[in-house]
């Protein structure tokens, strides 16, 4: 289980990210639709790091303000909101986030054009800063031109949702770093100290977690979901939604998943248009679905997104637990590399 926590908090970290967002460690909690609430963003913010609630957690803008000024009465600590792009308009969530004082903007899935202009022109006498994440060279030099305050490097490891690039953290994370000169935060796969190490190894300012932060004891996606992440190993993740152009990692478990990779083998086969493949898959892979296994707990009724780290993951820890952990894990981590040096 978890490592007590009455060891005193580890020194606080100095890099580009940590003096751009206030925060004490270079560690920031990815988005998760349907599952990235205040209590789990208080948390990590709390712990030193950068907590986020998502916008895809949301029906409505106001629904996100009563969040985040719950979030506000738990912790006086910086906080992210997370902008996924292309499902809905987001300016009026953006324009809540902004009203409401949050410190840093995520923007990711989408050409982040719109919601920099949105932020840079608010008339705030200190704006939040902003991350857009990028999967290619392109994409991270264009959001730098555009002025992002920060990129985040998503590699091919990852859980949820992925650009359709298929490179991997290892190899993204050093070309996005000698592509900008902006800060940039590494992620996916990173579970542990090791993973962070690594990171900031290949350039990284810091980095950002998604699955990890699933089986945390704040987060609120259900007991089973927390479970299934710690029996998985790392050959247990499998991409969907490929045929639909937008491939996304879930865990793969369960007759549901099964169904929807035999439905793209056949739309494969058969040379379906994208348009053909999201109609076909639909029920399968709708918010829905996805909501009946990982907050209702039923596994094999519905899906749950993961990434490659799950084999990697062997506890249910508090935020906290976690996040000085991993900074100890890290640290050590560096100072064995360094002994290797003569
Ligand atoms: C359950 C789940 C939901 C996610 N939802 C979002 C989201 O709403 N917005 C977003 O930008 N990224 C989302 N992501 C991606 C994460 O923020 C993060 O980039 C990714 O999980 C990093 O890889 P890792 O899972 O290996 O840490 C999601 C990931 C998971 C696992």
């Amino acid at each position: 289980m978890a490592e007590s926590t009455s060891q005193a908090a580890p020194p606080p970290m100095h890099t580009r990210i940590t003096e751009l967002f206030g925060i004490r460690y270079p560690i920031v909690q990815g988005g998760l639709a349907h599952l990235s609430f205040s209590g789990l963003a208080a948390a990590v913010s709390n712990a030193g790091g950068l907590g986020q609630i998502g916008m895809a957690c949301f029906a409505t803008p106001e629904e996100m303000r009563e969040d985040i000024r719950r979030l506000k009465s738990l912790t006086t600590q910086p906080f992210g909101v997370n902008f996924p792009l292309g499902h809905i308009p987001v300016d009026p969530f953006v324009d809540v986030a902004l009203e409401e004082g949050a410190h840093v903007i995520s923007i990711t899935a989408g050409n982040p054009e719109g919601v920099l202009r949105q932020v840079a022109s608010s008339g705030l006498t200190s704006p939040p800063k902003t991350r857009v994440l990028v999967a290619g060279t392109r994409a991270a030099r264009k959001a730098q031109d555009l002025g992002a305050d920060a990129v985040i490097a998503v590699g091919y490891e990852g859980g949820g949702h992925l650009r359709r690039e298929d490179v991997g953290t290892l190899v993204l994370t050093p070309k996005i770093v000698e592509t900008v000169g902006i800060p940039v935060l590494a992620s996916g796969g990173i579970m542990d100290g090791r993973g962070m190490a690594a990171g900031m190894a290949l350039g990284a300012d810091g980095v950002e977690l998604g699955t990890r932060f699933i089986a945390t004891q704040e987060c609120v996606a259900h007991q089973h979901y927390k479970e299934a992440l710690v029996a998985a190993t790392e050959a247990d993740t499998v991409i969907i939604e490929r045929t639909m152009g937008r491939p996304a990692r879930v865990l793969r478990r369960g007759p549901l998943v099964e169904r929807i990779l035999a439905t793209e083998d056949e739309l494969t086969r058969r040379g379906a248009s994208r348009e053909e493949a999201f109609e076909a898959l639909y029920p399968f892979i709708r918010g829905e679905v996805n909501k009946v296994a990982a907050i209702e707990g039923r596994l094999d009724e519905g899906f749950i997104w993961a990434g490659e780290g799950v084999g990697l993951i062997k506890d249910i820890p508090t935020a906290r637990e976690l996040i000085e952990r991993m900074v100890r894990e890290a640290a050590s981590a560096a100072g064995r590399l360094h002994s290797l040096f003569g």
